[in-house]
């Protein structure tokens, strides 16, 4: 039963976290849970890009110690879900069982992380639509994740839906950058400013989708690898029927195409008048890019030991924050001021989302503005 927030006298929302979310009615008639929600404490902007950068940490380690479970040949350790084994939820003292129950117990630590910026979110003052939105598709999305990573284990850790698991955990990786981004930013309608030539931003966002492109082909590659899914290496996972040769060929292929158009939007940038710390990002990326090929490299022509592979996965990690980072950089949006500042400033009512300014400087003006205003830079 579709709901909405009580008006006040006034005829605005009562409620400043939604009259735009379908409440059930039954919630938002509850005097008791209205009551308690409004003495819950307010959140300010910078406890708020706290949460946002500890949610983006515990969404790279998940990534990370998904992979951990599968390199250490882990992916069983732990036999049914949410069980560890049926009937008993936590592991025996095995090192398999450990490693995969240590994946889960990060997962858990996520969630709790994600809801709580949620909450954060809700309560933030100034109130953001947005980062209401980013930080529960964060929560929408772990959820999603954890079922995929019960199908994994009920398939016997087939290779699609592992692919599945990897990538949605990339996509919800590149949300918690958003949010991070946004958390400490103005980005009121007309706010940003675009500090590169148009092309560049469409170069940029074409870098993104043939990271995107990239980032699959890899996860096919590791679907057709030996499996290391099973104790002492047996493989026990149907793998994708393709040769390793050949799939790590077409990975590396488009590995090889994305470092050239990364390269030449790098130097594209440092020949144009851009704001320094936008070439910086491009120098940035280019180097981790780089990184992650000679790994990619290295890993194949060594026959993938395990480490080796962990530090590809790392890469690919720190590949996805760098890319974002450079296409984020290419529209200035101001620094938010600090609600905590604000307030020890003698107690100014929040001013609305964004506005620059109270420290003097804080409204950096970026050396150089192409094309005007455009908010939709990074997303
Ligand atoms: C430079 C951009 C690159 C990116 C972003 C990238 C990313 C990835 C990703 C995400 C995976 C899958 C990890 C997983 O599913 O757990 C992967 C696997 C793999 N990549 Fe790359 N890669 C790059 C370059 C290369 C290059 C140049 C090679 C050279 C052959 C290479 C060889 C491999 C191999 C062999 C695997 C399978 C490893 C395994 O799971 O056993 N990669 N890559």
């Amino acid at each position: 039963m579709p709901g909405g927030a009580p008006p006040d006298a006034r005829g605005r929302s009562k409620w400043p976290v939604a009259s735009w979310v379908p409440w059930p009615a039954v919630l938002v008639r509850s005097q008791g849970l209205r009551e308690v929600w409004d003495r819950l404490p307010t959140v300010g902007t910078r406890t708020f890009g706290r949460l946002a950068v500890i949610s983006l940490v515990f969404e790279s380690l998940i990534l990370l110690s998904g992979a951990a479970v599968r390199l250490s040949g882990s992916g069983l350790g732990c036999a049914d879900w949410p069980d560890c084994f049926k009937g008993h939820l936590t592991p025996p003292l095995r090192f398999h069982s450990l490693i995969e129950f240590g994946n889960r117990m990060v997962t858990v630590l996520l969630v709790v992380v994600v809801a709580t910026a949620f909450l954060a979110a809700l309560r933030r003052r100034p109130f953001r639509r947005d980062l209401v939105w980013l930080s529960g598709s964060l929560v929408v999305g772990i959820l999603a994740e954890a079922v995929v990573g019960g199908i994994v284990v009920y398939t016997k850790l087939t290779p699609y839906w592992v692919m599945g698991h990897f990538l949605t955990t990339v996509v919800l990786l590149a949300a918690a950058v958003l949010l991070v981004h946004r958390a400490s930013r103005d980005y009121s309608p007309g706010s940003g400013r675009l500090l590169v030539p148009r092309p560049m931003l469409l170069l940029g966002r074409g870098l993104v989708v043939l990271l995107g492109v990239v980032l699959v082909a890899g996860s096919a590659t590791t679907g057709a690898a030996p499996d290391a899914g099973g104790a002492q290496g047996q493989d026990v996972a149907r793998r994708i029927p393709v040769s390793l040769r050949a799939m790590a060929e077409v990975h590396a292929t488009l590995a090889l195409f994305l470092v050239g158009v990364a390269l030449a939007t790098a130097v594209a940038l440092h020949a144009l008048d851009v704001p320094e710390r936008v070439r910086k990002a491009a120098r940035v990326m280019v180097v981790v890019l780089v990184a992650q090929a000679a790994i990619g490299y290295t890993q194949y022509f060594t026959h993938l030991p395990a480490l080796v592979v962990e530090l590809h996965e790392l890469g690919a990690t720190a590949l996805v924050i760098g890319v974002l980072q450079l296409l984020l950089a290419f529209t200035h949006h101001p620094r938010e001021v600090a609600t905590e500042e604000l307030a020890l400033a003698g107690g100014l009512a929040p001013e609305p989302a964004g506005v620059g300014g109270a420290r003097g400087g804080a409204r950096a003006r970026p050396a150089v503005a192409f094309g005007g205003r455009d908010g939709s830079g990074g997303g």
